[in-house]
């Protein structure tokens, strides 16, 4: 099948020892991402958080209708009124919110309802998921496979900031409807993950936890 407008594929065919190199060699660079939950305050340029962001925003997506909002925040106020909106209901999760399975899962990430890294990380990136769209005449456009989409493209996100040479944490608030008064976004669009961008604070630690091997993340059919 061809859509009326087809321009030409921008695509180079690698010769398959450079191809096996470059897969490796990126399969280990992101095999040292690691989430960070302790951020220096050492400003990162604007630049390099768009250049970040348009990679996310190449994602695919459904019917290609791009269904994200990335909201990049470096203003001190706005990011203190996050971490006292977002401490306030983590409070209230750890406190009689979670289940105590979910508490059991979260204990070896050490993690707790103080988040002082959604001020001191130089950049938070709110991850806005379009549930519909305004057509030409302002009605309601549906949107198709949004979640799908808005997490490849934070897939994405998250893996150009780690090869721009940062650290990122995904923080998902729960819930996070306050993320919209703050960002100042309509009723549509709804926030699904705050990423905290920046560098890691000197001395940073990480949770000692394991990957799954090959084996047991995989089924092959050969
Ligand atoms: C959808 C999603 C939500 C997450 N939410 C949080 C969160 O709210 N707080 C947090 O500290 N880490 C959060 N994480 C990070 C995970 O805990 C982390 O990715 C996992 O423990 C594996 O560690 P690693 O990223 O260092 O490999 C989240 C990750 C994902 C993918």
């Amino acid at each position: 099948m061809t859509s009326p407008n087809e321009i030409p594929l921008d695509f180079t065919t690698l010769p398959a020892d450079e191809m096996a190199t470059r897969a490796a060699s990126f399969r280990a660079s992101m095999g040292r991402r690691r989430t960070v939950r302790q951020f220096s305050r050492r400003p990162v340029p604007r630049a390099v958080i768009e250049d970040c962001v348009m990679t996310a925003a190449s994602a695919p997506s459904g019917a290609n209708q791009q269904p994200w909002t990335f909201v990049c925040i470096s203003d001190l106020a706005t990011k203190r009124e996050i971490r006292l909106a977002a401490e306030e209901e983590e409070r209230r999760f750890y406190g009689d919110r979670a289940s105590a399975e979910w508490l059991e899962a979260l204990a070896p990430l050490g993690t707790d309802a103080d988040k002082p890294f959604l001020e001191t990380a130089p950049w938070l990136i709110v991850v806005f998921g379009q549930r519909y769209g305004a057509g030409p005449d302002g009605g309601r456009v549906k949107h198709y496979y949004v979640p799908e989409s808005v997490g490849i493209a934070t897939g994405l996100l998250i893996a150009s900031l780690h090869h721009a040479g940062l650290a990122s944490l995904t923080h998902t608030p729960s819930p996070m409807g306050f993320l919209n008064a703050i960002c100042g976004r309509p009723e549509n669009e709804k926030p699904m993950i705050l990423m905290v961008v920046g560098y890691p604070a000197d001395g940073a630690t990480v949770p000692a936890i394991g990957r799954k091997p090959l084996g047991d993340v995989t089924v092959w059919r050969e």
